[in-house]
């Protein structure tokens, strides 16, 4: 019988074409938004395999439900939406894409590094609400990258892309917390985590999120950046307390922050972050380029093909 794949929503072609060569009939949900966590776990039932999205919940309820499953292929990265202990208990295979989302996330986090230390948010809006009324020698200051210390939490290749870049390009010294670098083409140093909060000029945070990186950025972890610092995160919002950030935005613990992750999103538009003139927030868009989109639509598709003809899958987070 003709194997069906479900697509949560509606992504890049070229993946599509790959599964429908394969013979396989796809359904791709055609209303302009994530199904609720029942409306998902109902429509699984009719299903072989599934593409979801990072904000799918695919928790041990939808699993168990779901039990007959072969194959679930994130379309990210990411998989702390994913329950990968019970998915590996019932036999169903997890498929992700890294790598080809690697550059387009540290261009994202670069970008934020400047959008945050020079202004954009309250320059540009400054611009749009008539208050540019001539041009100033003291205004709209920030800081530079060149030369500077970027701390990177989480060296994996996303973090080593962007330390690449900013090593390259603006000259900065580089210093790591965790992972070791094989490698070691842009001098970057390893030490303590308390020790790379208290000396970065940027930090950026590159970890998975999971039981023990929930958090890892709060109250004690502020007041021990220096008061220049810039934090940015590209990875998810859970990361960090964002409480604690929102008092250190405004007590200027720290310089800024720039942020392409929230907690929870999509972020509440009265949230107090989208009231900080020094807090830059983009909707989740690091892997949003033609360009990676378009190779995670054929890598999650080649996890499906794989894993449904009872091949490895070519990403396999929970491999046997
Ligand atoms: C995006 O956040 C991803 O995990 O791919
Ligand atoms: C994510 O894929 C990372 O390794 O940074």
């Amino acid at each position: 019988m003709q194997k069906k794949v479900f697509i949560t929503q509606s992504i890049l072609s070229d993946g599509i074409e790959l599964l429908q060569t394969a013979g396989f009939e796809v359904v791709i949900e055609e209303q302009n938004r994530p199904l609720s966590y029942e409306e998902l776990k109902e429509k699984s039932q009719k299903f072989d395999a599934l593409i979801t999205m990072l904000g799918d919940r695919i928790d041990e309820g939808f699993l168990r439900y779901n039990s007959h499953l072969k194959v679930i292929s994130n379309y990210a990265v990411g998989f702390n939406n994913i329950d990968v202990q019970t998915a590996s208990a019932l036999n169903i295979e997890i498929g992700n894409t890294p790598d080809v989302l690697t550059e387009a996330t540290a261009e994202i986090a670069l970008g934020l590094m400047i959008a945050a230390s020079r202004n954009f948010h309250s320059a540009a809006s400054s611009a749009v609400n008539g208050q540019w009324k001539h041009w100033h020698p003291t205004e709209h200051l920030g800081h530079a990258l060149g030369k500077k210390t970027l701390g990177i939490v989480g060296l994996g290749r996303i973090g080593l892309q962007l330390a690449t870049l900013c090593r390259h390009a603006f000259n900065m010294k580089i210093i790591y917390f965790n992972r070791s670098l094989k490698n070691n083409s842009i001098n970057a140093t390893k030490v303590e985590l308390p020790e790379l909060l208290a000396t970065s000029d940027f930090i950026s945070l590159h970890v998975p999120l999971n039981r023990s990186t929930h958090h890892i950025i709060g109250k004690a972890e502020f007041a021990s950046m220096k008061r220049n610092a810039v934090l940015v995160n590209t990875s998810r919002g859970e990361i960090i307390n964002q409480t604690e950030l929102i008092n250190a935005l405004k007590e200027n613990l720290i310089f800024a922050a720039g942020l392409d992750v929230t907690d929870p999103e999509p972020l509440p538009i009265d949230n107090e972050l989208f009231q900080l003139k020094n807090a830059y927030v983009l909707p989740h868009i690091g892997s949003a380029t033609f360009e990676a989109r378009r190779a995670m639509s054929i890598l999650a598709a080649k996890n499906i093909i794989a894993g449904l003809e009872g091949k490895e899958l070519v990403s396999w987070v929970n491999r046997r």
